[in-house]
């Protein structure tokens, strides 16, 4: 069997398209401009390069984009008053903080501090709260987005097994609450899960969120299963010889798409779609402030 490609760019497009529609039928019948706030501290480069591309995309699709690029020492009490600040700003909308944070920065308390109607990333306590319990909140745009492919790709997802291949409170827990609202049988497996392989054989749908480069290989794939791969590493050029650096996922995608009914590639498969639900999570949460 040779694997469906689910081609992640092209659907992240066609969100990013609806978005733009909407924030210009919003900016015409109500003057409203949707804003977005990304905070980032330090100057780790892959983080640098997300905060260029979410701002970029932001103002592509007609938002405002507010970007804060503090020093890797600012103390703890200057990002919550930044924090502070950013949530009583009428033309902001949605605040990101991109993680991770310096180690002497307390993560929890800093999304803690984010209103949780301008939470875009859906991390603040009360929108986990509300997820886990089938409320209406802001949901991670990781996880969304992995919803999204499977949805379109499957139309119901209601009786299958899925299987989570990670715990993150970023995509493993959000992406199970996801799943288990849409009715699968969803396990959530991690690096300490005893026959890793025979777990990852039971499911329909499998989405690796280990962050461990190619480590879902084809023999842990049940035939004509859906694969969503979360992961994006790395990996370095050799030392010696003509080799580049390589951008891989956390699954072997050689062995997994001769088994696979269907998989996202990487790049080009979920990654794109995070920043696409991101910017819809900035349209929801400036539509609900003004609803
Ligand atoms: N770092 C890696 N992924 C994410 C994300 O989805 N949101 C934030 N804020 N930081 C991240």
């Amino acid at each position: 069997m040779t694997a469906t490609i689910i081609d992640g760019k092209a659907f992240a497009a066609d969100v990013r398209a609806r978005v733009t529609q909407k924030v210009a039928a919003l900016k015409e019948d109500h003057g409203l401009v949707p804003g977005l706030a990304v905070v980032l501290v330090g100057e780790d480069p892959a983080s640098q390069v997300y905060v260029r591309n979410k701002g970029k995309q932001t103002v592509e699709c007609g938002m405002n984009s507010f970007e804060h690029k503090l020093d890797v020492e600012t103390p703890e009490a200057d990002l919550l008053a930044l924090i502070d600040k950013l949530n009583a700003d009428e033309a902001v909308h949605g605040i990101l903080v991109q993680l991770p944070l310096p180690k002497h920065i307390d993560e929890a308390k800093v999304i803690n501090a984010i209103t949780p109607a301008k939470d875009v990333d859906g991390f603040h306590i009360s929108n986990v709260g509300l997820l886990a319990t089938g409320q209406k909140s802001m949901v991670p745009c990781t996880p969304l987005g992995c919803l999204m492919m499977l949805r379109d790709h499957h139309g119901s997802l209601s009786g299958l097994n899925a299987v989570v291949v990670g715990r993150s409170n970023i995509v493993g827990k959000p992406m199970a609450q996801l799943l288990l609202k849409d009715s699968c049988t969803v396990t959530i497996a991690h690096s300490r899960t005893k026959d890793l392989a025979e777990v990852c054989r039971g499911a329909d749908i499998l989405v690796a969120a280990v962050g461990r480069p190619e480590m879902i290989t084809g023999d842990m794939v049940k035939p004509g299963a859906t694969v969503i791969d979360v992961g994006i590493n790395r990996i370095p050029a050799p030392e010696k010889g003509e080799g580049k650096s390589r951008l891989v996922g956390d699954v072997d995608f050689a062995s997994a798409s001769a088994v696979a009914g269907a998989i996202t590639p990487v790049p080009g498969g979920v990654g794109p779609m995070t920043i696409a639900c991101l910017l819809a999570n900035t349209l929801t949460a400036c539509c609900r402030k003004h609803g």
